[in-house]
Order: C-alpha cells, then structure tokens, then sequence
C-alpha cells in the first residue's frame, strides 16, 4: 500500500516543482519524526499517469493544478470526474498554482474543483505560481502580456503555505 499519492497537471512545470517539493516535504517530516521516524512510500506523477490502481492502492491522494483562465487542466478535471468514487472513498489533499493571492486566489481554489471534491478535501492549499514570459507559447504569453498586463517574470510561489500544507498533509498521514 502507497501511503501518499500526488498527480499534478500544469504546463510549464511550476506544478510539477511544487508537487515534488511536497513530496520531499512530506517524507522528510516522516524520517526526522521524534517518536516514529519512518520512511514513507510515495509516489508523484502527472496524472495523465494515474490508474485506478495506483488510487485503489493508496492511502492519500494529493491532486494539484496550475489555473490557466480560472480553470485547471482539461486531464485533471476529467480525472476528477473519472475517479469520483475512488476519491471519495479516501483521504484526499488539493492544491492550486495560481497568480492571483488572498480572496481571489482562495476563490480560484474553490471553483477550480468539483464541488463534491471540495467538500470532501481534508486539506486545500494555493501555494503560489511563477510566470517565466519567455517560457510561454505564443497565444499565452500574448495573454499574460496583453491581458494580463504582466510585463515582468513572477515568482509568487508561497514558501510558508507549502511548509504549512505539507505539515497537513504529515499530520493526515500519521493518524492511523
Ligand atoms: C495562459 C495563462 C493563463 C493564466 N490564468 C491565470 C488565472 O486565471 N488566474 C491565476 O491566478 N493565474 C493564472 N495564470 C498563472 C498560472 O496559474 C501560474 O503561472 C502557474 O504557476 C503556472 O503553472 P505551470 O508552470 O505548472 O504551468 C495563468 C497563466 C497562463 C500562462
């Protein structure tokens, strides 16, 4: 049984970064634990790579998003839809990569999801994004630029939300 699985979904590899950080996060807690250092089984792949194999064999599921347009990738919000019941049927952790901070960023985390899945979380987290212009295709750096109005790199990832939320996610995992 893998006690912790992460499928993440972004393009330009700022939430594939931040799905491997908690991953790192999370199995460094369970090592320098004081009264149970363990090492834990995880597993981080994008979740193109998911099968409901990995989800039957799993005790927690991490998902994590980039929004593009206030939505998250077309394959995670099948994959939410595909695997409802699996994902109701346990512990589960959901995280956004986004731009926009505080109200409108906690409004993204909650439209971004199903409701179901919303409601059934036991953690959510938005831990920031990062824009590197050059990196962009064509039609999304013209959306940063023109509409967005971003004329510089962003580096907006929040450190102390992803310490935080892998504390959380630590915390679930250790409840037997
Ligand atoms: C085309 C495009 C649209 C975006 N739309 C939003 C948005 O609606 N809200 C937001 O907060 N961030 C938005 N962002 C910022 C991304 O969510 C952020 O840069 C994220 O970290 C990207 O993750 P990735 O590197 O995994 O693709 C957008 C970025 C791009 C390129």
């Amino acid at each position: 049984m893998t006690d912790l699985t992460i499928g993440y979904a972004g393009k330009y590899g700022t939430t594939a970064e931040l799905a491997a950080r908690l991953e790192h996060e999370v199995r460094a807690l369970a090592e320098q634990n004081v009264d149970r250092p363990r090492t834990l089984e995880t597993r981080c792949v994008p979740v193109q790579e998911l099968t409901a194999e990995h989800l039957g064999a799993t005790r927690m599921v991490v998902l994590g998003g980039a929004v593009y347009a206030g939505r998250l990738p077309r394959a995670l919000r099948r994959f939410c839809e595909r695997n409802r019941e699996a994902l109701l049927a346990r512990e589960v952790g959901l995280f956004i990569s986004c731009l926009y901070q505080d109200e409108r960023a906690r409004e993204q985390l909650s439209k971004a999801y199903p409701q179901w899945l919303v409601t059934h979380a036991a953690s959510l987290a938005n831990l920031g994004g990062r824009i590197e212009l050059a990196k962009l295709k064509f039609v999304d750096r013209v959306v940063m630029t023109r509409f967005a109005k971003t004329e510089n790199d962003l580096d907006r990832i929040d450190e102390h939300r992803l310490a935080s939320f892998a504390g959380e996610i630590f915390a679930h995992l250790s409840r037997e």
